[in-house]
């Protein structure tokens, strides 16, 4: 097949991307999407201030541009993210105890309820955990309103709407000798032995020099599918863009049954949060880059 999207299909498994909608009207960036990719996460369009920027008045505006963009072009949508200690709006920074818990629930219940039966799956909790080695949850408001926050947005958002696959995502969790993901490792198994309704972890690889890719990523998949939930790559971008590490990426979504797809975190290396890297597929004239045949030639069976 001769689009990322077509030959993730071939082994049923998408190929996404991330979309800005302030790019949309750009038609180098949609023809590339459109051409290249079966599912859109809306890279800030979704997210809590995007969402709910005064309390109890939400606006969809932004999020419904990349979601009409995305179903009218025929791609499915991961919603992201529902609970975040990133990019709240300033009145839910403000809030903590059982006033945020109640935030927060009404925020998730809110957002999928607006998308209720359409979003394949959302990123309902986003970030929980710390870096440096510890393992121990990240502090914020959320984690300050007790441990059980992550499985209380979890309940909540099964309510809010049974067919959307809720799945919980991080970055520097993909190597399986890290701290931090065997933290979350311990907190899926958990939520699985408990019946906390989970049912995706989404591993955000952003690699780079403090977080280079390590083979043990198969590893990593292999070992949270295993505990009966399905895996993603949900914002991979990788800093210098090596064709052999988008390869391994690919290559080890593909060796895991339960590995659903992949997403890059934007088109452009001119779109990334972090163009300096140059981590993306596509160079910022749309030409495609070495990375992008090696990904194509990964999903061909390559
Ligand atoms: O929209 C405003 C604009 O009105 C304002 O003029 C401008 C300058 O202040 O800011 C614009 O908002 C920016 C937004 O991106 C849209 O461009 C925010 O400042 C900026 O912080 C935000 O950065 C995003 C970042 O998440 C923080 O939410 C990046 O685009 C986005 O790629 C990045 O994505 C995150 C994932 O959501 C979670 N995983 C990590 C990943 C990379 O940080």
């Amino acid at each position: 097949e001769s689009t990322l999207g077509a030959a993730a299909a071939q082994s049923d498994r998408y190929f996404g991307v991330a979309i800005a909608s302030g790019r949309l009207n750009d038609s180098v960036y949609t023809s590339i999407a459109n051409r290249e990719f079966t599912s859109v996460t809306a890279e800030n369009e979704m997210k809590i201030d995007a969402t709910q920027p005064q309390r109890g008045q939400f606006n969809f505006t932004a999020g419904d541009r990349v979601y009409n963009w995305a179903v009218q072009n025929g791609k499915q949508v991961r919603g992201h993210t529902l609970a975040w200690h990133s990019q709240q709006p300033g009145w839910m920074q403000n809030l903590n105890g059982g006033e945020l818990r109640q935030a927060m629930t009404d925020h998730i219940t809110g957002v999928m309820t607006h998308y209720r039966g359409k979003i394949v799956e959302w990123d309902v909790v986003n970030e929980a955990f710390a870096d440096g080695g510890s393992g121990a949850r990240r502090d914020s408001n959320l984690q300050r309103s007790g441990n059980d926050w992550i499985e209380v947005a979890f309940r909540a958002a099964r309510a809010a709407d049974p067919a959307a696959k809720l799945c919980y995502n991080d970055y520097n969790v993909e190597n399986w000798n890290s701290a931090k993901t065997q933290a979350m490792y311990a907190m899926v198994r958990d939520f699985k032995q408990r019946g906390v309704p989970i049912d995706c972890v989404g591993f955000q690889a952003h690699f780079n020099e403090g977080n280079p890719y390590n083979s043990n990523f198969r590893t990593t998949l292999q070992s949270f599918a295993a505990l009966g939930v399905d895996v993603s790559v949900t914002e991979l971008d990788i800093q210098g863009a090596s064709p052999t590490t988008f390869a391994n990426v690919t290559n080890d979504c593909l060796a895991v049954a339960r590995c659903v797809g992949i997403t890059v975190w934007g088109v452009r290396d001119s779109d990334s949060w972090r163009s300096h890297h140059t981590p993306l597929l596509f160079n910022n004239d749309g030409s495609k880059k070495p990375a992008y045949d090696a990904v194509l030639n990964a999903l061909n069976g390559g």
